[in-house]
């Protein structure tokens, strides 16, 4: 199993190109199910959890080629992927693949719009807490979907089809709004989705969805009107930047401390992250397209933040804004509001000497004037980049194990560092 060495201490200085979005990607290639037609992908990362879900895609049929490089491609771009489903030859999902990525859950969606029927393994718990579907669910029967669950299996149907209906999210979910908005683009009659998800890789998902000839009102709002139709059609989309991963490496920086522009970025989406790290005292400017975070010599201050939908503090942050806590002036409080289990990172933290405290959904940070390498163990992927943060900043040599967590959302995670002069390699084995 491969690890990352990492010698801290060094500054980072330079440019970091940020990937297309994972989390816009994966539903983005399910919405390819929709079509007979090609969906052509641009700027998909290559990341362990795309190769996953192309398995899963293409054992439903779906047609998939990279396409080559062409003139004038901008290096640091990721692939153009071209998925067709010119007919689906089997609407089981089964359990070995959706067990091993909850997103591809998601497929059920298009399935049952496009087939009538799904059946597709329950994904079942995961490193960050229980992860239901029962508001996925819930938003399939209001478009008239029959839905029973056997042998851990949901088995949908709706052999006339589906037809439109008013769904209203008790709780704030991005899969939900993802599975509420492709089931509702084929029914027949318009629906309502309220209290949608407003992260912008919904809104991705919605100008695709678009591009292909669906019909979606208020974008980027919590209340999304959709008209479905009779078919969709090809379409070509690039995937949007990562906000998640600009975050990444926005807070490495200033843990580390040096300058380092973002490029390929939409700052705006990441509005609330950036604040707060203004607030513990990077400065931070940002263009149209690109974030340039710098710390020179100022310590850190501690900051509190609280998780929340967007536009809030996101939870795909907090280990990272965690880790940057650790070396903080001052206690911080950190409360994770979306997830019920989202600390696994706080034990392997305090192998750096970080001291962290929980009380329920909070965790204390007590920051440290100095950290030390250790050999520390990934969990999930945000919390495994954390410990990359906490490395970068700690005295010596830190070894991170079980990096394949890393491969699943951070593309080229070591060459980006390396290029700002970090002291980071990737030992195989
Ligand atoms: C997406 O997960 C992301 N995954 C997650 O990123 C992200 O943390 C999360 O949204 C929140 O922003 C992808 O996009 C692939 P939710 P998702 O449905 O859709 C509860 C990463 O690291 N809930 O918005 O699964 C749920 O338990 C990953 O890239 C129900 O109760 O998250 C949670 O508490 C991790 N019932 C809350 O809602 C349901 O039926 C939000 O979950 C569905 C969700």
């Amino acid at each position: 199993m491969d690890r990352i060495r990492i010698v801290g201490g060094a500054k980072l200085h330079g440019t970091i190109p940020v990937s297309g979005a994972k989390n816009a990607a994966l539903p983005l290639m399910i919405a390819s199910l929709l079509t007979p037609e090609t969906l052509t992908l641009e700027n998909v990362p290559r990341l362990s959890d795309v190769r996953m879900l192309k398995r899963i895609l293409g054992n439903h049929g779906v047609d998939i080629t990279v396409a080559g490089k062409r003139l004038g491609d901008r290096e640091d771009d990721g692939e153009t992927v071209k998925l067709t489903a010119g007919s689906i030859v089997d609407t089981v999902a089964p359990y070995e693949l959706v067990s091993q990525m909850r997103a591809s859950f998601w497929v059920v969606a298009p399935l049952l719009a496009r087939m009538g029927e799904a059946k597709v393994s329950l994904p079942g718990g995961c490193a960050i807490g229980t992860r239901p579907v029962d508001l996925l669910l819930m938003a399939l029967e209001k478009l008239g979907a029959e839905i029973e669950i056997e042998g851990g299996y949901v088995l949908a149907r709706a052999p006339k089809g589906l037809k439109g209906g008013e769904i209203d999210f008790a709780k704030v979910t991005v899969g939900g709004t993802h599975t509420a908005l492709m089931a509702a683009v084929l029914a027949h009659g318009t629906s309502i989705i309220r209290n949608a998800a407003r992260e912008p890789e919904v809104g991705d998902l919605a100008r695709c969805l678009v591009k292909m000839g669906a019909k979606i009102s208020g974008i980027d709002t919590s209340v999304l009107e959709v008209t479905g139709v009779g078919s969709l059609k090809g379409a070509h989309h690039r995937v949007l930047p990562d906000r998640i991963e600009a975050g990444t490496y926005a807070f490495a920086t200033a843990m580390a401390g040096g300058d380092v522009t973002l490029t390929d970025v939409q700052p705006h989406l990441l509005q609330s992250a950036l604040d707060r790290l203004s607030d513990a005292g990077a400065t931070v400017t940002t263009t149209e397209n690109s974030i340039r975070v710098s710390r020179n010599g100022n310590g850190l201050a501690a900051v509190n933040i609280e998780t929340e939908a967007f536009p809030g503090f996101p939870t795909d942050l907090q280990a990272q804004f965690m880790a940057l806590m650790t070396k903080a002036q001052g206690t911080s409080r950190i409360t994770e509001t979306i997830f019920e289990n989202r600390f696994m990172h706080v034990s392997e933290l305090a192998r750096f000497g970080a001291k962290i405290r929980l009380d329920g959904d909070t965790a204390i940070v007590e920051g440290m004037p100095v950290l030390k390498g250790a050999p520390v163990m990934a969990t999930d992927l945000r919390a495994s980049v954390s410990l990359v943060i906490a490395a970068l900043a700690a005295e010596g040599e830190t070894m991170i194990n079980r990096v394949y967590h890393l491969d699943r959302g951070f593309e080229q995670l070591e060459s980006k560092l390396q290029r700002c002069g970090a002291e980071v390699e990737r030992i195989r084995g």
